[in-house]
């Protein structure tokens, strides 16, 4: 409704569960339109899979080792949440909420491409010019020569070739033969500069498969610009929690049951019951579904539906910020198919003294393997594998290291969920059951990410709402 205020009826009473991203956003809203909210949160810090990291914080972690971050100060590692796009409400709700954000580099022409078969790691400009070249080639080769005579008409096929020439920087017999874009062993100065070694045949650039690495950033999700808050991504969930008043927050309050009455909703937790008129749960639906409830048995199935997906990532702190200095890389991603899969070089605090990258960021079965480790086994595995693309540096120089394995953090157990299917379950649980709603990115098509939790917790309001309004 365009009128999102209570209209003079008494405020209604809100328990959400979880201080998520979702769940503040939750709290937020309804605040605005005088609704009487409260926040249960299992944890002792607001956020949920927004996690910052800074010197002091602790990690815990389910049946492992807990870790505290030793940092210099200035450093911050964000262990969960780390980009958004331009186009997501996280972006409207920093501007709302007067949180300065800045420019993270998802796509860096400098950072390299490396996989197990390469003997070097290559620059992510090499590897683009290099494929960008051979495909362009073939293509225009292709026409060129008529295979496409049945699709293209002969304007159509200059034209073609025209782009071509462009994308793939083709001599003028439509050839690659290598190009100034791969980049140089001394880029030019007053001098024409020295180009970089042979250019590899189009056999090897296939073989190589860079192709994953050089089209990461082609969706609309990732393509830059992209942005992360100034100071680290949990300056959001702080932002937000100081919106709905911190005092409406109670951390360290994991909820044990949740039950319909007839005219309301109670919830159980340790340290005692809170009733409310209406209750929204935005704990993760695995979680969820593990709660003694009265809310129905297809709800529990349905709860049951999505599959948790395992996440990592480590921070390697260094004193020196030797990717800059040494290597020229100012923030982006290194891409490779070893077991770390990415390495992310901070976008912020460019040429100051240290900084901490990220050392890996894997999923799935890479995530559980790390996982599984002890922390000082995943930080070894981790310097062993990023020793190949950066040498001996990268171990010898590290300062300090934390690890986060999402599906052993205490009341998330996922970095993300996957649904089988978008259809029965995920429809259901879109809807109220009883006066008991939910709200999630695990409710929407923007899975993994803080937008997705805003977006679902606009829409449970927005449904909440208009129920309380038509209430008589
Ligand atoms: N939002 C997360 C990220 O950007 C996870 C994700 C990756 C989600 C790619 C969708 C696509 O890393």
């Amino acid at each position: 409704p365009s009128d999102f205020s209570l209209s003079g009826k008494a405020a209604a009473k809100v328990v959400v569960l979880g201080a998520s991203i979702a769940g503040l956003t939750c709290a937020y809203e309804l605040g605005k339109a005088g609704y009487d909210c409260t926040v249960l949160e299992a944890s002792g810090r607001v956020g949920g899979r927004t996690i910052t990291l800074r010197t002091g914080d602790r990690l815990d972690e389910l049946g492992g080792e807990p870790q505290t971050a030793a940092f210099e100060e200035g450093t911050y590692f964000n262990a969960g949440a780390g980009r958004i796009a331009p186009w997501m409400v996280t972006m409207d709700y920093c501007r709302e909420l007067g949180v300065p954000i800045e420019t993270f580099v998802n796509n860096n022409a400098s950072a390299y491409v490396y996989n197990e078969n390469m003997t070097a790691p290559v620059r992510a400009r090499t590897a683009r010019a290099d494929l960008y070249g051979y495909v362009a080639e073939l293509l225009a080769k292709a026409s060129n020569a008529g295979a496409l005579n049945r699709r293209l008409t002969a304007d159509d096929r200059e034209r073609l070739a025209e782009f071509l020439r462009r994308f793939g920087d083709l001599g003028s017999d439509l050839t690659y033969r290598g190009s100034e874009r791969r980049g140089f062993e001394t880029y030019p100065g007053v001098d024409r500069g020295v180009p970089l070694g042979a250019t590899p045949s189009l056999r090897d650039v296939l073989a190589a498969g860079t192709g994953r690495a050089v089209t990461m950033d082609f969706g609309y999700d990732q393509a830059m610009p992209m942005f992360q808050p100034v100071g680290g991504m949990d300056t959001i969930a702080g932002a937000l929690a100081d919106a709905v008043g911190r005092d409406r927050i109670r951390t360290g309050t994991p909820v044990t049951g949740i039950r319909n009455l007839p005219d309301g909703v109670e919830v159980t937790h340790r340290g005692g019951t809170v009733r409310a008129d209406y209750c929204i749960a935005t704990l993760p639906p695995h979680l969820l579904a593990r709660l003694p409830h009265n809310l129905g048995t297809p709800v529990t199935a349905a709860l049951r539906t999505p599959v948790p997906v395992s996440a990592g990532k480590i921070g390697l702190e260094y004193g020196r910020r030797w990717w800059e200095i040494d290597d020229r890389i100012y923030g982006g991603v290194t891409e490779t198919d070893l077991d770390i899969t990415h390495i992310w070089y901070p976008s912020h605090g460019y040429h100051s003294r240290g900084g901490l990258l990220v050392g890996y960021y894997n999923v799935g079965p890479n995530a559980d393997l790390y996982g599984a480790l002890s922390h000082s086994d995943r930080r070894k595995r981790a310097l062993t594998q990023g020793k190949k693309i950066h040498g001996e540096k990268y171990r010898s120089e590290l300062r300090s290291s934390v690890s986060i394995a999402w599906r052993r953090t205490p009341y998330i157990e996922g970095g993300w969920v996957g649904w089988p299917s978008h259809e029965g379950a995920f429809a259901l649980l879109q809807r109220p059951a009883g006066r008991v709603y939910f709200a999630g990115d695990w409710l929407t098509q923007l899975i993994a990410w803080q937008a997705g939790a805003m977006e679902s917790a606009r829409r449970t309001v927005t449904e909440l709402h208009r129920r309380v309004l038509s209430a008589t």
